[in-house]
């Protein structure tokens, strides 16, 4: 179990924002494995305020998987907290703030993990943001902005003050990017440091994993990210299954969540993504892998899954 504000989830296992990959059918897969909760990908707070098309269609949403957290990203503290009240009327559970991912199109702006080294700009735009909106708002960081500066601990006690609801701690600094191996101790340190619900973060691959990652650093629940990528599994007790019946299933549910609800342009791309990344374990998953790539409508990427047994 994992509380956050008033929400008290079953599970203290949801799912991590992925930028082009936790849409909507994504996130309902992962609820029906047992998440107890997932984060949207990234939604630009210029995307928001500009009303622009792609953003819009990521608020996407049903009740199922209330209640979900969306996920801000952005460095001015004003248009953060006007996107935050907009944000607001699309009613999700949780209003989540990303400070926490390296990719240079966002940090050269100064936001996501470049916020980890303007901690009171970061301040700013958490204030700001809960200011503007009666829904819970969370912070995923990292554990610095570098080796030589691992400033969780004082960063988190500052998103604390601020009036946050929840942490998540991706165990790795801004430069390290998605090299080297995730930081437990960084977890665990900012969980004696402060009073709200910590969540740890970074390479759990499998369900037992995330178990240990909560005995070693006692933090409240984890986050998973590329660990549930064709492998939704690991929100369930059981893991992923060893038979591949049993994993095709699974592809095809995903496929059915992603006909029903993605816009038609765009779910050949998203298809081919995912559903690649359940052949990775099978017998012959190279050569697999490239025929998916090879498709060129969703008609034939289905004939394909269709025909293997
Ligand atoms: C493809 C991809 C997209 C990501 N998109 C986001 C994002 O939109 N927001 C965010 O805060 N972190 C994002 N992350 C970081 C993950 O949420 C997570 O912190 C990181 O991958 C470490 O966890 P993991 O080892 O379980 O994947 C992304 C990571 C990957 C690999």
């Amino acid at each position: 179990m994992l509380t956050i504000a008033d929400f008290t989830f079953d599970s203290p296992f949801s799912l991590a924002p992925l930028a082009g990959y936790s849409d909507l059918p994504f996130r309902l897969l992962c609820k029906r494995h047992g998440a107890g909760f997932c984060v949207s990908e990234m939604i630009s707070c210029h995307g928001l305020k500009y009303q622009q098309k792609k953003t819009l269609q990521m608020l996407n949403s049903t009740v199922e998987e209330q209640p979900v957290s969306f996920q801000l990203f952005g460095a001015d503290p004003d248009i953060m907290a006007d996107a935050a009240e907009i944000l607001s009327t699309f009613s999700p559970g949780i209003i989540d703030i990303n400070m926490g991912c390296p990719v240079k199109k966002v940090t050269k702006n100064g936001a996501g993990a470049a916020l980890m080294s303007t901690p009171e700009l970061a301040e700013k735009i958490l204030v700001n943001v809960i200011s503007r909106t009666s829904i819970p708002v969370t912070v995923k960081i990292r554990s610095g902005p570098g080796l030589k500066n691992v400033n969780a601990v004082s960063f988190a006690q500052m998103a604390e003050s601020t009036g946050i609801s929840a942490i998540t701690v991706h165990g790795r600094t801004w430069s390290q990017g998605f090299s080297g191996l995730c930081d437990r101790s960084i977890i665990a340190e900012v969980k004696q440091a402060v009073s709200i619900p910590v969540i740890g973060n970074g390479d759990i691959l499998t369900h037992g994993d995330g178990l240990n990652m909560m005995a070693e650093t006692g933090c409240d629940g984890v986050m998973i990210g590329r660990g549930a990528l064709g492998n939704p599994w690991i929100f369930g007790k059981s893991d992923r299954p060893d038979d591949s019946a049993a994993i095709l299933e699974g592809a095809r549910q995903h496929m059915e969540l992603m006909e029903q609800f993605l816009p038609v342009e765009r779910i050949l791309g998203y298809v081919k993504n995912h559903i690649s990344r359940y052949f990775k374990t099978l017998p012959g998953s190279s050569k697999m892998r490239q025929k998916i790539f090879e498709c060129k409508t969703v008609t034939e990427l289905k004939d394909i899954i269709l025909k293997i047994s």
